[in-house]
């Protein structure tokens, strides 16, 4: 047990990391519904405990903001669950599972699903450390007589080295039989993609670094593997291995029957922010490297990809697309909910052309038409760095006085 999970507090209670650093909530006086400012002081490093530092998801968000709306709206009984209509990464199963919170995510790529299910999945760490010494051993044997691809988008993103090296690694992972072990070795070197690669660590689309330095592939990849080994065995500790949680592929404008069960007690949903990005151009890399594992990964839903929710640019055209799409999900999550759930919408403003773009305005009015009532308005200030690619279209989360950042709960 790490000593930085239950430190001790000013009473000399046991604090779980998970607790330590939900939002600072400020209430504002009279306001109709209740509204709040959450500041979440805390570095992405600080936030990223347990098993939410496996995968660097660009564009999710804070683990605490899950992590604050599951303490607020607890689901009444075991049966209850809460869905996560974009789950991305995963964040929210991770911090349900904590709590031994039932919960389910959806989301249009495979590789989102895999990432959400490798963290909250439980595995025997000691068989992955036998695994990566068994890798070790082929890596080193075979790496010199492969013959890797040469096309022109892995010349451009890779050296020559790193190429070699990557499917090496990737001819050893293919072969390894079906298992949650597999899963978490398959993330952990889907995981090492960005930083071997030339391009930026920190920028969310890829952009070549021309003073890059790469690490080296294979020391990479273990490294990867024994910090995840550290981070689930902790993970591990702290929930109980019998809370279901799993991530489905599909698209959240049609949800499957499973949900059909009057059973979600709350719905978190964290769409793409409009004008920021699209996420199949963001993960390029992976997806490039991740192709043999589709067959396995995505079995017949290949072509799901195209149903993502377009973000960006926002031309016109987008815009309406934007608010259609978010209009049907939100009239899914309201069928299947029963009367009393909630449904807590995370998701910011944006300028366009230096014009502010009042999405959350026009979410309430969407949100309010499908019959959800409103519960509770939070507007949140978040510390990020700002990336020069990143955020420039979108809230800044500092306070801008008309750009907002919020977390809008309605229930059913
Ligand atoms: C802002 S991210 C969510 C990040 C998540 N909160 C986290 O912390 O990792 C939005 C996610 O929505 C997914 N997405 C886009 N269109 C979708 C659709 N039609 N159905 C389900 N998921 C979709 C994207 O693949 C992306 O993973």
């Amino acid at each position: 047990m790490s000593s930085s999970k239950l430190p001790v507090d000013l009473f000399d209670e046991k604090v779980e990391i998970y607790r330590q650093f939900l939002p600072l909530i400020r209430a504002t006086n009279g306001a109709q519904p209740q509204t709040n400012t959450w500041d979440i002081p805390y570095t992405i490093s600080k936030l990223s405990y347990l098993t939410h530092s496996h995968y660097r998801y660009y564009g999710k968000f804070p683990s605490v903001v899950a992590g604050q709306l599951l303490e607020q709206f607890p689901p009444p009984s075991n049966e209850h669950y809460v869905l996560d209509n974009f789950c991305g990464s995963g964040t929210t199963l991770v911090e349900a599972k904590l709590r031994g919170i039932k919960s389910y995510g959806i989301d249009i790529s495979w590789l989102s699903c895999l990432a959400s299910n490798v963290k909250v999945n439980t595995v025997d760490t000691k068989k992955i450390k036998t695994e990566l010494t068994q890798i070790t051993n082929v890596f080193y044997k075979t790496v010199s007589s492969c013959v890797p691809p040469e096309d022109s988008f892995v010349q451009k993103w890779f050296t020559k080295e790193a190429t070699q090296a990557l499917f090496a690694l990737r001819e050893i992972i293919l072969v390894i039989p079906s298992s949650n072990e597999k899963d978490f070795l398959l993330i952990a070197f889907i995981g090492i993609l960005r930083r071997v690669s030339k391009a930026f660590d920190g920028e969310v689309r890829p952009h070549i670094n021309k003073n890059k330095k790469q690490r080296e592939v294979f020391e990479a990849f273990s490294k990867k593997v024994r910090d995840m080994c550290l981070n689930h065995e902790d993970y591990m500790d702290l929930i109980d291995a019998n809370t279901f949680s799993k991530c489905l592929l599909g698209s959240n404008i049609k949800l499957p029957s499973l949900f059909d069960d009057g059973k979600c007690h709350l719905v978190i949903s964290h769409p793409p922010y409009l004008n920021s990005f699209n996420y199949a151009p963001v993960f390029s890399l992976e997806f490039y490297w991740g192709k043999p594992f589709e067959q396995e990964y995505a079995d017949g839903f290949q072509d799901l990809q195209k149903k993502e929710l377009t973000a960006h640019p926002a031309s016109d055209k987008v815009i309406d697309a934007y608010f259609k799409h978010l209009e049907q999900c939100y009239k899914e999550t309201y069928r299947i909910q029963s009367t009393g759930g909630y449904l807590a919408i995370v998701i910011g403003d944006c300028t366009r052309n230096g014009e502010l773009i009042t999405v959350l305005d026009r979410m309430v009015e969407i949100v309010k038409g499908i019959g959800y009532k409103p519960y509770e308005f939070n507007y949140r200030t978040t510390h990020y760095g700002l990336g020069k690619y990143a955020y420039q279209h979108r809230a800044d989360y500092h306070g801008d006085a008309q750009k907002k950042d919020g977390i809008l709960v309605f229930q059913r």
